[in-house]
């Protein structure tokens, strides 16, 4: 799985052998140049889920149930996933899973597929206190591990799990039977995710430590630029062939 924010790059994706994509909160940071996740409104989301769905309508699309909606009650909840999946998406993903058992399967109950998420829970990084790695300690590995099996239990289909120690995924991905998918969470998941930019390397300074760079995106996009502006400045674009009679 990939993220996935745009028409361009879903049209991109469209033709590649990527399973699933994810129009993942993280937009609001990639796109958006927000902090956090937490500035995702289901508006926001909804306008990139509509994109993606039009760029690759043969990929099945994840989209992200936004922060706080799972938390405001049934109709709230459902509201927000009507949203998502009239704006295209196949499935909704819900971070979390205390005190949200009820709700995943009532939207599981409702025909919808639910993609679970635990680990780091970025909508809840001002509780954790930054982006660190969970369930380092035998409590905290514990009540992951119960709340894997409460959204295995639940109904969700699949379940991301980020920055947990790989012993801790290798554990929960052979206790539940639904696909565990990892980012930063070690090589015994079931699949992986990562975020479409950071595998591209469109951004050099950002190399956590479960990071793979696919590619230098930043240099082939600034040196394509660079290479227009020398020659439109330089008087070699565009050609004569490049030109209407
Ligand atoms: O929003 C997102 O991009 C995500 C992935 C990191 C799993 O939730």
């Amino acid at each position: 799985m990939v993220t996935c924010y745009d028409y361009w790059s879903a049209q991109i994706l469209e033709k590649t052998d990527i399973d699933c994509l994810l129009v993942g909160d993280s937009l609001a940071m990639v796109m958006h140049g927000y902090e956090s996740t937490v500035f995702a409104e289901i508006e926001l989301m909804a306008i990139h889920v509509r994109a993606v769905a039009k760029g690759a309508p043969g990929k099945f699309i994840v989209g992200d149930m936004p922060f706080l909606t799972t938390r405001k009650g049934l109709q709230p909840t459902m509201d927000a996933v009507q949203t998502l999946m009239q704006a295209g998406a196949n499935a909704v993903k819900v971070e979390g899973e205390l005190g949200q058992r009820e709700l995943i399967a009532h939207i599981v109950e409702s025909g919808v597929p639910v993609m679970g998420h635990l680990g780091l829970t970025p909508q809840s990084v001002n509780g954790f206190g930054g982006h660190k790695v969970q369930g380092r300690n035998d409590a905290d590995a514990e009540a992951l591990f119960t709340s894997a099996l409460g959204v295995a239990e639940a109904g969700c289909f699949a379940l991301v799990l980020e920055c947990v120690p790989a012993s801790l995924a290798r554990r929960i991905s052979r206790a539940i039977e639904i696909p565990t998918i990892g980012i930063g969470a070690g090589p015994h998941t079931d699949g992986q995710v990562l975020v479409l930019q950071d595998m591209l390397g469109m951004n050099p300074e950002f190399k956590p430590k479960f990071l793979r760079q696919y590619g230098d995106g930043f240099s082939f996009v600034s040196g394509a630029v660079n290479r227009f502006h020398a020659e439109t400045v330089g008087g070699c674009f565009p050609s004569k062939a490049e030109s209407y009679g």
